[in-house]
Order: C-alpha cells, then sequence, then structure tokens
C-alpha cells in the first residue's frame, strides 16, 4: 500500500484507539435465515462464483517448470500446471476418453496418465498418446486434449475462471483494489499450507461472516491467540468497501498507544508495523496481514446451500522467521489449529441458520464488515432481502 494511503487507514486506526470505539454502521441489519439455505439463491450465487477470477492457487505452489496441483473448484476438479515456458495453464481435470480425472494431488510430472485407459497428457494440456494407438489411426490428438479454463497469473497468485468461454481480467476484477493486493508482495512468497481443503457443513456464506470480525477471537481462539476473553477491544476496527469486496483493519495498539502515536509526529509512523488489514475479495478469497507473511484462503460453495470448502495457509517472504518470531511453519500450524477451532462453531452456525426458527441473524452495527459484505453480494446477485434496525 502507498505510503499516503496507509497513513490513512493509520490516522483511523488511531482515532478508533484513542476513541475506544470502532467504525460503526449506522444500523444493525437483519439477515433472513432463508438466505442461507434457499437453492435459488444458491445458484445465483454459484454463476458468481463460475463467471469470477479465483486465486485457486499461489503461483509458490508451482514455481518450477511442470509443477501441478490438482484443486476442487466449486464442485469441479481443476489441474494448474506450469509448462516448460514457465506459463501457468488451468485444465478441467476431466480425460477427453471418458472422462476419469488423470491428475492427482500435487507435485512434478511431464505426463498425466488416466487412471482408466491410460491415455497421456502433457503439461500444456495435449493428449500425447494412448495405449491401442493403432485402433484409433485415423484420430487426430490434437482435437482431444484437454479443455483449458481462462487463467491469469497476477500478485502472486493463479487466477482461473471456471467457464471456459468466458474472459478473465484480474485488474478489472480486483477494480480499485488492484495496486494495494499488488503491492502485498505475494508473487515473491512462498505457501506454507495450514491444511488442504476442509468440508464445513455450513452455508458458505456464514463462513464468510466469520473471516469479517474480531469479536470472536478471544472466545473462539482463547488457545491459540492468548487473548482475555474479556477484552473490550476486540471490535476497535476500521472498514471499507469496494464494490463487492471488504477491506477492514485494526491497529495493533491499545488505548495508550493510540494516544502516543497521536502526540508523535506523522512522518515517524510506521503503518506497515502499526496497522494488520485483512481482505475479503469477492466472491471468496482471503489475504490477511499476519506478522512478517499473509494469510491465503480461499472458500467456495459446495454441492449444495449447507456445505462449503476452506482452503488455508501462510504465504512467507522468507524462509528463517525474523529474530523473536515464530516460524513460517509454526505460522502455517498455528492457523490450521485456529481454523479447527473456527469449524466447530461455523457448523453450529450452520445447523442454526438452517433450523433455527428465529426468521433472521442479527449483524450489530459494529460488525459493519459483515454488513458490507452482505450488501455488496446482494449487489452482484440482486438480493434484495437485507432489513435494517
Ligand atoms: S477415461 Fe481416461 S483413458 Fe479412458
Ligand atoms: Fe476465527
Amino acid at each position: 500500500m502507498e505510503r499516503e494511503a496507509a497513513l490513512g487507514l493509520m490516522r483511523r486506526a488511531v482515532d478508533v484507539g484513542v476513541n475506544v470505539w470502532p467504525e460503526m454502521a449506522e444500523r444493525h441489519m437483519e439477515v433472513p435465515l432463508d438466505y442461507f439455505s434457499d437453492p435459488a439463491t444458491f445458484a445465483k450465487e454459484k454463476a458468481l462464483y463460475e463467471r469470477s477470477p479465483l486465486a485457486l492457487i499461489a503461483s509458490s505452489e508451482i514455481a518450477n517448470a511442470n509443477d501441478f496441483v490438482v484443486r476442487n473448484a466449486v464442485g469441479r476438479s481443476v489441474l494448474v500446471t506450469r509448462d516448460e515456458d514457465g506459463r501457468a495453464h488451468a485444465y478441467l481435470n476431466y480425460c477427453r476418453h471418458r472422462g476419469a480425472e488423470p491428475a492427482h494431488g500435487c507435485g512434478n510430472a511431464r505426463r498425466f496418465t488416466c487412471p482408466y485407459h491410460g491415455w497421456v497428457y502433457d503439461p500444456k494440456g495435449a493428449l500425447v498418446g494412448l495405449p491401442l494407438r493403432d485402433r484409433h489411426d485415423n484420430l487426430d490428438l490434437g482435437n482431444y486434449g484437454l479443455v483449458e479454463l481462462p487463467s491469469e497469473e497476477r500478485h502472486g497468485f493463479v487466477w482461473v475462471v471456471l467457464q471456459r468461454d468466458l474472459p478473465i481480467d484480474v485488474a478489472a476484477h480486483l477494480g480499485a483494489l488492484d495496486d494495494e493486493i499488488g503491492r502485498l508482495g505475494c508473487d515473491k512468497m512462498r505457501y506454507y499450507p495450514s491444511h488442504e481443503e476442509a468440508r464445513i457443513d455450513a452455508n458458505w456464506k456464514a463462513v464468510a461472516e466469520g473471516l469479517l470480525e474480531g469479536i470472536h477471537v478471544p472466545i473462539v481462539h482463547a488457545q491459540t491467540f492468548n487473548l482475555n476473553p474479556q477484552a473490550a477491544n476486540v471490535d476497535l476496527a476500521y472498514y471499507d468497501g469496494f464494490g463487492p469486496h471488504v477491506r477492514w483493519g485494526l491497529g495493533l495498539f491499545d488505548h495508550d498507544g493510540a494516544t502516543q502515536l497521536r502526540a508523535t509526529p506523522e512522518a515517524e509512523w510506521k503503518p506497515d508495523e502499526a496497522i494488520g488489514n485483512i481482505w475479503l475479495l469477492s466472491p471468496g478469497l482471503l489475504l490477511a496481514n499476519e506478522l512478517y507473511g499473509i494469510i491465503y484462503a480461499t472458500l467456495t460453495p459446495g454441492s449444495h446451500p449447507g456445505e462449503s470448502f476452506f482452503r488455508y495457509g501462510w504465504l512467507s517472504p522468507v524462509s528463517e522467521a525474523p529474530a523473536g518470531m515464530p516460524s513460517p511453519e509454526q505460522l502455517a500450524d498455528r492457523a490450521r489449529r485456529a481454523v479447527y477451532e473456527d469449524l466447530a462453531v461455523w457448523e453450529g452456525c450452520g445447523r442454526g441458520l438452517a433450523k433455527g426458527q428465529h426468521s433472521h441473524e442479527l449483524i450489530g452495527r459494529n460488525e459493519k464488515g459483515l454488513q458490507l459484505f452482505h450488501e455488496g453480494l446482494a449487489r452482484e446477485t440482486g438480493y434484495t432481502g437485507l432489513r435494517y434496525v
């Protein structure tokens, strides 16, 4: 982030800290419970996922030629490769013979052999061989490559659109945040996975809500983040919406620290160290400052409204931690434990939102990040059920 923009956020964080009062929404929001289970709503949200660029993997997951990763992406198996020329590609991981999945897991491979009848593909998706070739001697193999999806490598991620004929433009998708996300430097970081994709019995929006507030942290993460459950400052944050994207953040200082900062010339402020930002980029990409690296997670809907998938990891600019800090592996592991703490309550929310008879959930004025998320998503899908009290 440019210094002037970062100073602007830090001024807001200092105000919040001095006043011990968060930036608030104007009213409480009521979200109908059926918003989390209605099939028509779910279909519109899946359509949004199908047309949006999704940051399926970090570029560093396929750092070298012939590296590959297979990802579940909104119910589709997608093979992401890097070819000999260094270009990333994404393919539907479905064999052109009768549909089996040629690639599995991740690794480095020059060839992907379908496990059913042995058709062989290369990292550019080309069908390069098959058993009993002489039975197919009139067949032009060039017509039977894996189906390539639109993809773009940008800001340290491989972004993919899941519909083969749609355009991809990540800069346009990120809009006003494109430069800010680029400056995070994820293209120079290495991915440390916390866990492979977890299946969650909850609507994806219920999970997204949990990524946009800190008020659960001292309660749910008392074991991992060692915070006092009585802490009064857990909601001391600032919030901004950018179209469908949300950014929120907080000062990494208490009231006394904020008061001291206010008395300090801004030229001496160090926003890189004094504030932390969290981005939830539409529809389900989480990036967040954490110590010296970046949290990188993807949230996608499952096969029905009550199911979602969450993949979580940590990006580090260094392999050795700065003095006195946990290592990248330790941070990825702490993130894994924290996510499993979240999973238990998210699945509770999933049941409550699906089976509760209280007509709507309530999102407080101090949960402005959630309100911005719901408002941004509703604009994308045409949903009109949000209410305010
Ligand atoms: S389905 Fe892949 S070789 Fe037959
Ligand atoms: Fe959490």
